[in-house]
Parts: C-alpha cells; structure tokens; sequence
C-alpha cells in the first residue's frame, strides 16, 4: 500500500454557509478569493523551487477545504493550470476536490473533468431530511442522490463522506444512508463519528436535549454492523474511517498515514517535507499579508527528530487495517523506557482491541472503536 512520490494539498476555505458541527479552518465572507487564488499562486513560486529539488514529482493533489466545489470551476481550472506550470506531477496523477452536493451540477461535472480532475470526496453526511436540517445542510437527500448520480456517470471516482451520531439520527435512518451511498455506485465511503466537542452548538443540544443523539453504545453497535455491510458489499476496511473497493483506496491520503512526503499550500496548510513538518498560519488575513510581502505564511517549522518519526510511524501506521510491526512498538518502548505502556499493549492484544498478525500488530474492527485511547499513548 506504500507509495513514496509526494502528494500536493490545497486548502480552499471558501463556504456558503458553516454547518453546525465543523470546525475546519473556513470562512463565508468570499470577498477575498481572487486575491487568495493569487497568493496561492505565490506560494506555489516560492516553494516550486523546493519542490524541484526533491526530485519526484506529485502523483498527487488534493483540493480540500472548506468547500473547493464553491469555487467556481473556471478559477479551479485555472488553479490547476498554474500548480502544473510550478510543479511536477505525473500525468496519472490523483486529482481529488472534495465537493458539497448542492454544487454538483451538469455543468460543474463537465468542468471539473475537463480541468483534470478525476476524483471527487463529497460531503453527504446523511441521506434523510430531518438529519440533515438538523445540522444545516444546504443539501437534502434528493440533492445528494442527483449529485452523486452525475458524478458517478460521468465516469468520476466518487467517496462519500456520512457522519454517525448526527442529531435526529436512527439505527434506521443510518443503515439506510449508508445503503442509498452504496447503491449511487460509489467507490469509496469515509464514515466519522460525530466529533460534538467541536461544536459549542451541538456539544449544547447533546446536553439539553439527549434524546435526539444516540448512545455511544448504539453507535458503537452500529459502526460494527456498518464495517460486516461494506465488507459484503465488496468494500474493504483500510484505515479507521475509510473504505474502498479493491485499488481505489484514497491515495493522497494514504500518504499521511504513510508518512509520505506532502506539500501543503493554503491557509492552515500542514506538510510533511524533507524531515520537517510545517504548517501555515490559520488566519487568512494573515495568509494574504504574508504572501503579498513575499513570505511563506508559516505559523511552525519543525524539524522531526528519529524519537518523534519513531512515534509518527507507529500513531499514524495504527490508524491503518495493515498496521505496523511488532518489533517497531517495541523499540519504540524500549527507547521510550516507559514499562507501564509494554503492559497497557499486552493488555490490549489480551483484551482483542489489538491483534498480532505475523509480524505485525493492527486494531481489531472492535479495537478500532476505541482507539482514540490507545493512539493517544503513543502521541
Ligand atoms: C473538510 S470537511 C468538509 C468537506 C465539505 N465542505 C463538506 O461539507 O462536505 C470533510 C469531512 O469532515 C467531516 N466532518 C467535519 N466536521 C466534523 C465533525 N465535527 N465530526 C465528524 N466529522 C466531521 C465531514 O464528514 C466532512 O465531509
Ligand atoms: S462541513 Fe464543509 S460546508 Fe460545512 S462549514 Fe465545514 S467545510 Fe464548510
């Protein structure tokens, strides 16, 4: 699954409205795209030059966001035109634009082809009504089935992104989104657990109303039916949330779980180049002033030292089915001389959260519910 040529990520924070739960780096006000689809072009000239000189090219860029598909499809087209100018990718590269339903249009379809994309990560969430108001989406279920119907017949890869935990949501209403997904032919499924403490809102409504979510329990029964539903629907489980047909894993992301080298343009960008991890700065005020003086807009530049990439491999190569091996964990124990985590491991393998296979060890689809505990340890 490994695969060491470098991806490209563009963070494109641009929404028409903010959804109740996302605390992504994001902002409504578009009075600023033009000038920030010009410092992404300036950013892009002061890192092409590094870039180059690490010999591979991309085999991959990712447009995230925010709401890439708000942007409308001529200036994506013309960002894409200028990344290609300033860096060098593979013709078969993977391009991917993560898309909200509502923007999915004939026309839009027709452009983001033409402009070289060839994958598309949509933001359904849900596919009932009541869910989706709940949480306000501009979207609702017939829109989400319309869009992923001219996605998919166009001959574009499709992911689809579902929470689990929304408010108003059933074991019911679950099963069928995910079933209706499934059915719109879709190649991938990224499915996240409703992360509530990132939104005072729903952190609120949890609280005041509980009758409207439902139990950790229930969710956690149904995350396991979810995984037998898509394994017998042709899909496999590859990392904590993801599931792909055979081959169509998503391979820009696999990268960060990889430890992959990308880079990062954007406001908030994060990347992982030449043994140092940087972010941008999250303001885009900031981002915009940086970039028109001629600076890259960093907020960190860290080296990673041997102990951290040690760490890394072992938090990030756990999230993944594949795992890590054995002998990684232990030495990152015996470096670390932390004798409680040797005993928290074998307890975990006792308790089947992890599962030793081979030479390698790697979360049970059980483990995986809980393995916000075990990664923490080694964070
Ligand atoms: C960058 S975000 C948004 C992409 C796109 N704008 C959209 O709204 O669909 C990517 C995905 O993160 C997930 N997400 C965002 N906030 C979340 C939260 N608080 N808890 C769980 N998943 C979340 C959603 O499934 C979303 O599709
Ligand atoms: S979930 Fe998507 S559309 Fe909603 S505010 Fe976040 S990035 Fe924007």
């Amino acid at each position: 699954m490994t695969d060491s040529r470098p991806g490209l990520y563009v963070h494109l924070p641009y929404c028409a409205s903010r959804c109740g739960y996302c605390a992504f780096v994001v902002t409504t006000d578009v009075s600023s795209r033009e000038r920030y689809l010009d410092a992404l072009d300036r950013e892009a000239a002061l890192l092409g030059p590094e870039a180059g000189a690490g010999g591979a090219a991309f085999d991959s860029i990712y447009l995230g966001g925010g709401t890439p598909s708000y942007v409308p499809p001529a200036e994506t087209a013309h960002l894409l035109g200028a990344l290609g100018r300033r860096f060098a990718t593979q013709s078969d590269s993977e391009v991917t634009l993560e898309a909200n339903p509502e923007d999915v249009t004939p026309e839009s379809v027709s452009a983001w082809r033409e402009a070289g994309i060839n994958r598309v990560s949509v933001g359904i969430q849900s596919l009932d009504d009541r869910e989706l108001s709940a949480v306000g989406r501009r979207h609702d279920a017939a829109g989400a089935r319309a869009a992923l119907a001219r996605m998919t017949s166009a001959g574009l890869s499709v992911s689809g992104d579902l929470i689990l935990g929304l408010p108003e949501q059933t074991g019911s209403s679950f099963r069928a989104s995910l079933a209706g997904l499934v059915d719109a032919g879709v190649e991938h499924v990224s499915v996240y657990l409703l992360e509530s403490e990132k939104s005072r809102s729903i952190e609120e409504d949890r609280r005041l109303r509980p009758e409207r979510y439902l139990s950790d329990d229930a969710q956690a029964e149904l995350w396991l039916e979810m995984g037998e539903t898509l394994a017998g629907r042709g899909f496999a489980h590859y990392e904590i949330s993801n599931w792909a047909r055979p081959g169509r894993e998503a391979r820009h992301n696999l990268k960060y779980w990889t430890r992959t080298p990308t880079l990062g343009l954007g406001v908030s960008a994060h990347e992982l180049w030449a043994g140092r991890r940087r972010a941008n700065v999250s303001s885009l005020e900031r981002y915009l002033s940086e970039l028109s003086e001629g600076r890259r807009p960093i907020a960190f530049d860290l080296p990673v030292s041997a102990a951290e990439q040690a760490r890394e491999e072992i938090f990030l190569g756990l999230r993944l089915a594949e795992g890590v091996e054995t002998g990684r964990i232990q030495a990152f124990v015996s470096a670390d001389g932390d004798v409680r985590l040797w005993e928290d491991y074998e307890g975990w393998v006792g308790a089947g959260v992890l599962e030793r296979r081979g030479s390698r060890v790697a979360f049970t689809e059980r483990g995986f519910l809980v393995s916000n505990e075990v990664l923490s340890r080694f964070v």
